[in-house]
């Protein structure tokens, strides 16, 4: 969920530690003499290519380049994506910006009964109200101006949604003829959200694209599923898995991150300064500093200048600062997730249960054990996105931060000598792995393999595994 948060956070600290190799994961599929992307190379070395790459908006996939697999049937399409443009979670002490978000503002009704007929409260229209007071009487640090809460989609993230509905129809609708062009029976699609708003209200546009013109009728409703938080496993959820925190202590306290940081501390030093903020998040990671630039300049915002004494100066924040944050937050998350020796292990206890929950919704369509709905959709977050990213070994590309409306597509077909393949289509392109760790086709990797691979990353015991 983009946890910038303190707390979180908190749990790093500096001590060195060598880590052993996992057994289970992370293993090389031969034995390479390439350098470019083993744990301890110099981050110098990562070559992040983010030509064509946008942090602003994810690449759609299209029917024009969408190509059915040949001689193959499509069974199953389970999307994972991560929400729209959204505003910052972080609001500067010199504060000066407006941000709206009037677009998103969702109409909601109770029932009243159980019973049909199903009587509601009537609608009611969720409305932020940022009183004009809070910029004069001291709270003026807490949120900006407008009608946006800190975290939220934007009219922008409402519209990348729609947008790749609308694809997603295009592909499975209008030319494949996957999926029906009407929604008659709203169980053949599955909708599994986290419980905050902007993940939610990203789901509806896609949604609402995918089967446009839906009344408001309750009959209906597509059951919009929410894990309670407490048990969430479609990010990191730390107070479910404490022993999360253990591995990211390891990780940031390991002597390459530590040597980053403190090749990076200039860098961070003058961003923070002129940000005019300060404290351990700004000195232990780049998360803080991809949330509170790269928002401002997805909407073409002024970038933060230095404030002296209430006074705005010319010190002010470059283009390039961005993008070296952008870099040096992927090459982070690219070391967390996918790198260092422990992240295998991590990347079971972060996002191993959701991977279960897609091998299992695949196993119960193929064996026939449970009806399984064709098209599931789950609207989550950019570690969401990145953790899965990180525990297949996507390349170092496909490891740049995931923009925003970033959507991975699972299609289970069968082939016609009845043979299960899964392909994975990640921001319009097939997903492609990191070199040395080619463990499979994407474009076509047989079921078995793929289950095989998944196996190391989930948990056999996870209240046992996530205990410390
Ligand atoms: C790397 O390995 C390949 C094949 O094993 C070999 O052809 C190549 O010369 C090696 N490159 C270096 C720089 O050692
Ligand atoms: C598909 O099947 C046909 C007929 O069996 C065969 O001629 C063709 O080569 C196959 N195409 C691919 C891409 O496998
Ligand atoms: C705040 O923004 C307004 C409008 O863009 C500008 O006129 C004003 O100078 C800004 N104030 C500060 C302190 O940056
Ligand atoms: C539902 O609303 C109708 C019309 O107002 C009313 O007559 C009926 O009693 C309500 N039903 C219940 C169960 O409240
Ligand atoms: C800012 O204000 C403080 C206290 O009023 C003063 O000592 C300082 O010189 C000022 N700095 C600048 C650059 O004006
Ligand atoms: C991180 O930022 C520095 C500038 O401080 C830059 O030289 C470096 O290339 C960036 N790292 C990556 C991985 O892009």
């Amino acid at each position: 969920m983009h946890l910038f948060s303190p707390i979180f956070l908190a749990s790093i600290y500096a001590a060195a530690s060598t880590a052993a190799a996992s057994p289970l994961l992370g293993q090389r599929d031969s034995p390479s003499n390439e350098t470019s992307t083993t744990y301890n190379t110099p981050v110098s070395q990562y070559n992040f290519n983010d030509a064509g790459y946008t942090y602003c908006q994810a690449n759609y996939p299209s029917s024009k380049s969408y190509s059915p697999l040949p001689n193959a049937s499509l069974e199953m399409v389970q999307v994972v994506v991560r929400h729209g443009d959204r505003t910052s979670y972080t609001v500067l002490p010199n504060e000066n910006e407006t941000w709206t978000c009037d677009g998103v503002e969702e109409d909601t009704y109770l029932h009243e009964t159980d019973k049909p007929p199903r009587n509601t409260t009537g609608s009611f229209k969720q409305v932020i109200e940022i009183p004009k007071w809070n910029s004069k009487y001291g709270f003026s640090n807490k949120v900006w101006a407008g009608s946006c809460d800190i975290g939220e989609l934007t009219d922008i993230g409402k519209s990348q949604h729609r947008k790749l509905g609308g694809q997603l129809r295009d592909i499975y609708v209008r030319k494949t003829h996957f999926l029906p062009p009407t929604l008659t029976d709203t169980s053949s699609v599955y909708f599994r959200t986290t419980h905050i708003w902007r993940t939610k209200n990203s789901g509806e546009s896609l949604l609402g694209s995918l089967y446009p013109g839906r009344n408001t009728d309750s009959n209906d409703a597509i059951p919009m599923h929410t894990y309670p938080e407490s048990i969430e496993t479609m990010y990191e959820n730390t107070a479910a898995c404490p022993k999360l925190n253990s591995y990211v202590s390891q990780i940031y306290g390991s002597a390459t991150f530590q040597q980053f940081l403190k090749d990076q501390g200039p860098l961070m030093s003058r961003i923070s300064g002129i940000l005019g903020v300060s404290g351990s998040v700004w000195t232990a990671s780049w998360s803080g500093y991809v949330d509170a630039l790269l928002p401002r300049k997805c909407h073409a915002k002024p970038l933060p200048c230095r404030s002296v004494n209430g006074t705005k100066t010319d010190d002010c924040i470059t283009e390039d600062d961005v993008k070296q944050a952008m870099r040096n937050g992927s090459f982070e998350w690219t070391y967390k997730f996918r790198d260092h020796p422990l992240s295998g292990e991590y990347m079971r206890l972060a996002i191993g249960s959701f991977l279960a929950t897609l091998r299992d919704q695949i196993h119960d369509h193929v064996s026939g054990a449970a009806k399984a709905p064709k098209f599931s959709l789950y609207s989550a977050h950019d570690s969401t996105v990145a953790t899965i990213l990180g525990a297949l070994k996507a390349s170092n590309a496909d490891m740049l931060w995931p923009p925003y409306a970033s959507n991975m597509l699972f299609e289970l077909w069968k082939k016609n000598d009845g043979n299960h393949v899964v392909r994975i289509i990640y921001n319009g392109h097939i997903l492609q792995l990191q070199d040395g760790f080619k463990w499979c086709d994407l474009s076509s990797c047989p079921l078995d393999k793929f289950n095989k691979y998944l196996e190391a990353l989930i948990p056999t015991d996870v209240a046992a595994q996530c205990a410390i």
